[in-house]
């Protein structure tokens, strides 16, 4: 029989996950198994009746916590890549024309790659070297060719950029464009009011900044945005005798028994988001600079993505000149019980964009659990690492 799973010393590696998850999450994910054990949608017995009441406050608490005025619009979905996945193949059709950012991750990537090879037209804008897509960039884009949609993340996975959404979403609409975004790294961990973004579809993960658990993300699409179902089956409520998806929102997209300990804890934790987020966001904030200038102390790092003192998420990636990023994390595991996590970050675009497609990056993701001495212990232990 294996011993209990050692826990970290210090986790920092909220960028992929975040751990430990605020107790009101736990106790509502346990609520969830032990009292809201019917199908919710399916019975009106009063068990399923408490399980579609708790679904339904979940999801208003998430609305408004994302500033989503219909909560109706707001879709659970497995997770930030199936949302991503039904905006993108459940909008763009052959013959249409996309312009995204070469920062983005592969929830977004690869789908994209599926439909160019379906026949839809992919033109991607370089980033900077600090991660940042020039809003103008995408501008000569759009005003070179009708685009059906203009398609960038809220943040990035690699270098924490937080990318110009308002700007684009006016340059996208201007032009008769969609704006469609990639919220995986940004909700929780920013402030986000996603109707004065001017976003007509944004998808998030539940289990990073959001704090929920995983299996569980959000798809915002606004109410005009008639997009393709990717999933149909069984809906619960009437109308079972019809062949097709119902065409209320949010039952169309979300076929199938709903999981309802994921969406349950999602609402909890964004309801102590909603609590905490402006604290958590600033303690964050001060964490993610003295980890990044620490870094930069330490002889033979470079820090990639904007320079301290330009806004990014907690996440902090760094490669050596001699050391390198997976030896690197194994050491911070073994040595010092840090988790970080090196490689590509499923976001081979992004490092290619960056240049470190060939070596990867140690990243860092700070997040709501960590203290200073989480950070000193990293900085400390970089230092011993690469000095051995
Ligand atoms: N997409 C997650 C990450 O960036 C898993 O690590």
């Amino acid at each position: 029989m294996p011993g209990p799973t050692p826990r970290p010393v210090a986790y920092l590696d909220h960028g992929a996950t975040s751990w430990p998850k605020p107790q009101q999450v736990v106790d509502a994910v346990v609520r969830a198994l032990t009292d809201l054990g019917g199908n919710p949608g399916r019975g009106a017995y009063a068990m399923a009746l408490d399980a579609s009441r708790a679904i339904f406050e979940a999801r208003r608490t998430c609305a408004e916590l994302l500033g989503v005025p219909d909560s109706r619009d707001l879709l659970f979905q497995p997770g930030c890549t199936a949302g991503c996945n039904l905006m993108l193949k459940g909008v763009l059709k052959p013959g249409d024309r996309v312009v995204v950012g070469s920062m983005e991750h592969n929830a977004v990537a690869r789908p994209l790659e599926h439909l160019a090879r379906l026949g839809v037209e992919v033109v991607v804008v370089n980033a900077d070297s600090t991660g940042l897509v020039d809003p103008d960039d995408v501008e000569r884009q759009v005003r070179a060719a009708p685009a059906r949609a203009v398609v960038c993340q809220h943040a990035s996975n690699l270098t924490g950029t937080v990318q110009l959404i308002g700007d684009l979403a006016d340059i996208a609409h201007e032009h008769g464009a969609l704006m469609l975004v990639d919220g995986a790294q940004g909700a929780g961990h920013l402030d986000i009011d996603i109707s004065a973004l001017g976003a007509d579809a944004y998808a998030t993960s539940g289990h990073k900044g959001m704090l929920g658990p995983q299996g569980v993300g959000l798809l915002y699409l606004a109410p005009d945005l008639d997009a393709q179902t990717q999933i149909e089956g069984g809906t619960g409520g009437g109308g079972s005798e019809s062949p097709d998806m119902p065409p209320e929102r949010p039952d169309r997209y979300e076929a199938g028994t709903a999981n309802t300990p994921g969406v349950v804890g999602l609402g909890a934790a964004a309801a102590f988001v909603a609590a905490e987020g402006p604290e958590q966001r600033r303690r964050e904030a001060e964490l993610t600079r003295r980890l990044h200038e620490g870094i930069l102390e330490i002889e033979g790092f470079h820090v990639l993505g904007p320079p301290p003192g330009v806004p990014r998420v907690p996440i902090v990636s760094a490669v050596h000149d001699r050391v390198d990023a997976d030896r690197i994390a194994f050491a911070l595991d073994r040595t010092y019980g840090i988790a970080a996590r090196a490689g590509l970050h499923c976001a081979p675009w992004a490092h290619r964009t960056i240049g470190t497609i060939d070596c990867g990056a140690i990243r860092f993701g700070v997040g709501w659990s960590n203290s200073e001495e989480h950070v000193e212990l990293a900085l400390r232990a970089l230092q011993e690492i690469v000095s051995s």
